[in-house]
């Protein structure tokens, strides 16, 4: 499996500063590993990024979107739109989703099956806080949010995961090379138990406080397939850091 390097610039950046980041980003990302780059920026600078993104090989989705194609929705992203903008992905259920905007996991099973049925790969992001980890609570809480989101989940259509404990977002705490392999292995037999062949094919992606200093111990971990980084990838040296620290470490 490919290992892929994304980057969630959460709320930042203007127009102007995605362009040139754009810009820099197709004339500096090796060709041959462009198709493993992805980015996602704030949907009100999407247009822009997507319009400089044609023809070239990265791809880049949604931070959030909704479930239904259109309909009376206030304030809410439509996969359609996305997709007829050439995004290719969306996140949903970023802790700063579930926390700040009070997202559960029932609506989260509603937008993941209306997203795959539109078209675009959803990559639903699960995590335990850092009282969840105290209590020893991760594997039930990670394996819960990933079953309920999943309830009406499509075998047949490309979905992908981040792990992402809270603690680590944005905290510059990262977790042990050690912790996120046990959490990536639970959520790769959980996925098994529901259908063996989408286990496997199924890109685990790990995000938290991912930089080009630790890029290495955690890409070579069995069930790691990629990174879901925010801060760091929000300069585009760092962004490609990660991304050839981790090749090589690969090998
Ligand atoms: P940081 O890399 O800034 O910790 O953010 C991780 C994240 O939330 C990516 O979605």
């Amino acid at each position: 499996m490919n290992f892929y390097c994304a980057g969630n610039w959460k709320m930042n950046m203007n127009a102007e500063a995605a362009a040139t980041y754009v810009c820099q980003l197709l004339a500096q990302a090796p060709k041959a590993e462009a198709q493993q780059l992805l980015i996602f920026p704030p949907a009100l600078i999407a247009w822009q990024v997507a319009e400089l993104l044609k023809g070239s090989a990265i791809s880049w989705g949604a931070q959030n979107c909704f479930g239904a194609e259109q309909g009376a929705f206030t304030g809410e992203n439509s996969p359609r739109v996305l997709l007829d903008m050439g995004a290719r992905f969306t996140l949903i259920g970023h802790s700063e989703r579930r926390q700040i905007f009070a997202e559960p996991d029932t609506l989260l099973a509603q937008k993941l099956e209306g997203i795959q049925r539109i078209g675009l790969t959803p990559i639903l992001c699960v995590g335990e806080t850092l009282d969840d980890r105290r209590w020893n609570r991760t594997r039930e809480v990670i394996v819960r949010q990933l079953r309920t989101a999943m309830k009406n989940a499509d075998p047949k259509k490309p979905l992908w995961i981040a792990y992402e404990p809270v603690w680590a977002i944005g905290t510059g705490e990262v977790a042990s090379p050690l912790q996120v392999e046990e959490a990536h292995e639970i959520l790769r037999k959980a996925l098994a138990e529901w259908n063996s062949a989408v286990a496997e094919r199924t890109p685990i992606l790990y995000g938290g406080s991912v930089k080009p200093d630790n890029a290495a111990s955690l890409a070579n971990l069995r069930n790691v397939n990629g990174f879901l980084i925010g801060g760091a990838s929000l300069n585009v040296t760092e962004f490609l850091a990660i991304q050839a620290n981790a090749q090589s470490a690969r090998g």
